[in-house]
């Protein structure tokens, strides 16, 4: 009865558009393909079968067989397309949406680095500039302009690497000061921060090559309360606002007088024992901290650069990035900042 075909038909449909849409894989997907569009499939039966209909009923059958066939195979594409998809982005399939996901490593600044910046930032915020110089130097910069003449047994404490044709590894950043104040006139108000290198025998202690960060004020009637006050304030801002500082006579020969300041240490806030009264193995119980070099420019210094000391004055300073990273982070080993080890280096 062409009723009961046209009633098949509406069957057939819910049925294979139930099928097709969930199909759990693609073999799934074909088998349905197959039981109903294949050569001996339930629709291809009833396409098949048209011809022997009244015209009437053939066109009522036939208009409802063909958009179900279409509907079938846009169906059938339409799973296959969201099953492929699915397959090639989860392997099995089986993606699991709720899991976090998975960031790619993407590295970060070396830890002298990031002490380096930090520093900069302290400085900035003081007013100074950045300034640089080569790490190949001429003996003029590194030492004489530095009133470190040829001879003076101070070169002794810098173990240089000289290199063939005269010129040598820088030993400090202060050749730094030199350069700027050459190609610039005061006020100049500058730090200077970079590599140094020096021949030493490498251990827990020394490298051959390491970091420092000097600084400059040269202007008129720079005092040793401005160099106090400043270098103060930056300890302030790198150790925490309780530091204390104090500075201690020493002998350079760029500047005179000539000091070193230490900051009160950080862990023991300056008392040389930690909570169980166990010596502070940071300061070891000295409670303070050698930070860094200081003095007023020698005038022997603004005399090399073509500047009249009688009318210039100013401050410099010099520290070692290295031990200020060591400090500040409890570590007992300078050689790690080179190793690239980056079960050290990810702890920054
Ligand atoms: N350049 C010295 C060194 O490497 C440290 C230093 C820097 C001392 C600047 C200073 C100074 O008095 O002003 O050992």
């Amino acid at each position: 009865m062409p009723l009961t075909l046209v009633d098949t038909l509406r069957t057939m449909r819910e049925e294979a558009l139930a099928e097709a849409s969930a199909a759990p894989d693609l073999d799934a997907l074909e088998a349905s393909r197959v039981k109903f569009l294949g050569r001996k499939g339930a629709l291809t039966g009833v396409l098949r079968g048209l011809k022997d209909l009244e015209p009437a009923e053939r066109s009522r059958v036939g208009a409802e067989a063909n958009a179900l066939k279409d509907a079938l195979e846009a169906a059938l594409a339409a799973r296959r397309e969201a099953l492929e998809t699915a397959g090639a982005s989860a392997g099995a399939g089986d993606l699991d949406v709720t899991l976090p996901g998975r960031r790619p490593w993407v590295g970060h600044y070396h830890v002298l680095n990031q002490v380096r910046d930090e520093l900069l930032d302290v400085f900035h915020g003081l007013g100074f500039g950045e300034g640089d110089g080569p790490e190949i130097e001429d003996d003029r910069h590194n030492f004489e302009a530095l009133n470190l003449p040829p001879g003076h047994p101070a070169r002794e404490a810098h173990d240089t690497y000289y290199l063939e044709n005269g010129l040598v590894l820088r030993t400090h950043t202060s050749p730094g000061w030199v350069r700027a104040m050459e190609n610039g006139k005061p006020p100049l108000r500058l730090v200077f921060p970079g590599r140094v290198y020096r021949a030493e025998s490498i251990d827990a202690t020394h490298m051959d090559q390491f970091h420092q960060m000097d600084g400059l004020y040269v202007a008129e009637r720079v005092s040793l309360a401005d160099l106090r006050s400043t270098l103060r304030e930056a300890a302030r801002r790198i150790f925490g606002p309780k530091t204390k500082v104090r500075f201690v006579p020493l002998y350079f020969p760029f500047t005179e007088p000539s000091a070193q300041m230490d900051v009160s240490c950080h862990l023991c806030s300056g008392s040389g024992r930690v909570a169980d009264g166990a010596r502070c193995a940071v300061c070891k119980g000295t409670g303070w901290l050698e930070i860094l070099g200081s003095g007023m420019v020698h005038p022997a210094v603004f005399r090399a650069v073509g500047y009249d000391p009688e009318k210039v004055s100013g401050y410099a300073f010099g520290m070692g990035l290295e031990r200020i990273a060591i400090l500040r982070y409890g570590l007992d080993d300078i050689r790690y900042f080179l190793e690239n080890d980056l079960r050290f280096l990810r702890q920054f």
